[in-house]
């Protein structure tokens, strides 16, 4: 099959991948209410087009912290990507270079920002989980600054790992090559990465495979001010819902907020984050950038959350399903098919750039 939408890419990928890998990445929590939520919130969602408005040349660029972009969309951080393919985040830094846009790496990496940072010269964000060991964060955040990385995209909705059930019923394992690197080379510097089909490599030490799950339970807002004491790289939280914290994080200093329920796999029964958007986008005034993820998987989408105040959006699954099916060229060809629907939703609504998609082009706001 040759795809021509993100969808195929995802038909692509199951036919790629053993089922527990693909459940593992597209599956939520528990009845996967919210995951479902996460599509059909965009489908609800009516545009209103504007019409002779001389659209022979649309710009889809825009900027985040500053940074120019050629689409509003980000890669939003996912764990362990040689589970999708065996060139993993490397594949994506390079895809995301090519497009011009920003690639946030997960703490749950599997390949070292050194290896990430040498792939693809594009615009990075590090996205942290903060463990129980202080000093780890500290060595995190600096090897991000040291390595280039333009933000900190500091994850606030897993104080624990949500409930996947699907994970629980596949029994679902990693392969021995697919590991937190990471993680595993701020505790043994000297950690090679085991080649995929190789040799079965030494096991990573039990400890970590828990650690690296074991995401501290007790962060509070104290801990957001001492990361920002620790760098003065911007600091981003990912996964707020709330209006009340998002107020809350104007108080200390943040860069952005991400309106985000984690692709639905933490707490179910949240709404999708497009739901929530325009109350936190009025919560906020203006005075941090606020962008959104969950289920985008059009152009148009992209077209609804610009319109109702996102600065971009990101997407998790559709560039893991591109990943899968074809490396970095499927990556790419992912991001090229959603910059080309959003260039068609821009000109057919009468927008010849970003700050024309306006709150008046979606009905009954
Ligand atoms: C994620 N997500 C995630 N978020 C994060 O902050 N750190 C992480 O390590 C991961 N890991 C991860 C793994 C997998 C397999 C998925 C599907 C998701 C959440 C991710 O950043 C993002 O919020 C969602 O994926 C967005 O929803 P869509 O685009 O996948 O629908």
């Amino acid at each position: 099959m040759e795809p021509i939408n993100l969808h195929d890419y995802e038909e692509l990928a199951r036919q790629t991948l053993p089922g527990p890998a693909f459940d593992f990445i597209a599956g939520g929590a528990e009845d996967e209410v919210t995951l479902h939520a996460n599509r059909t919130a965009w489908q609800r969602i009516q545009l209103l087009p504007r019409v002779l408005m001389d659209v022979s040349h649309v710009d889809t660029s825009t900027s985040v912290l500053g940074r120019r972009i050629g689409l509003p969309v980000l890669l939003a951080p996912v764990a362990l990507q040689r589970l999708a393919h065996p060139d993993g985040e490397k594949a994506v830094a390079r895809a995301a270079a090519a497009a011009g846009t920003v690639q946030v790496l997960s703490t749950m990496s599997s390949y070292t920002m050194e290896d990430v940072a040498a792939a693809g010269a594009g615009p990075k964000w590090f996205q942290l989980y903060c463990y129980r060991d202080k000093d780890l964060t500290r060595r995190l955040v600096q090897r991000a600054k040291a390595q280039g990385f333009e933000a900190l995209c500091l994850t606030v909705d897993l104080p624990r790992l949500g409930r996947r059930e699907r994970d629980l019923r596949n029994l679902m394992e990693f392969p021995p090559d697919v590991v937190p690197m990471i993680l595993l080379t701020e505790m043994d510097p000297n950690h090679a990465l085991p080649e995929s089909g190789g040799p079965s490599p030494a096991e990573p030490p039990a400890s970590l495979r828990n650690l690296s799950w074991e995401v501290i339970p007790s962060l509070t807002w104290a801990d957001v001010d001492w990361l920002r004491s620790l760098t003065s790289m911007p600091l981003v939280l990912k996964g707020i819902l709330a209006p009340e914290d998002a107020r809350i994080a104007l108080g200390h200093g943040v860069a952005a907020i991400i309106v985000s329920n984690h692709g639905g796999r933490q707490l179910d029964g949240v709404p999708a984050a497009i739901d929530v958007l325009p109350e936190i986008v009025e919560a906020v005034q203006g005075r941090v950038e606020v962008l959104v993820d969950g289920g985008v998987r059009r152009g148009v989408d992209i077209m609804k959350a610009l319109a109702l105040g996102a600065r971009a959006v990101l997407i998790g699954r559709p560039y893991l399903w591109g990943l899968a099916a074809g490396g970095e060229e499927g990556v790419a060809r992912v991001l090229a098919m959603l910059r080309a629907e959003f260039e068609m939703a821009m000109a057919l609504a009468g927008c010849r750039s970003v700050s024309e998609v306006t709150r008046a082009l979606v009905r009954g706001q």
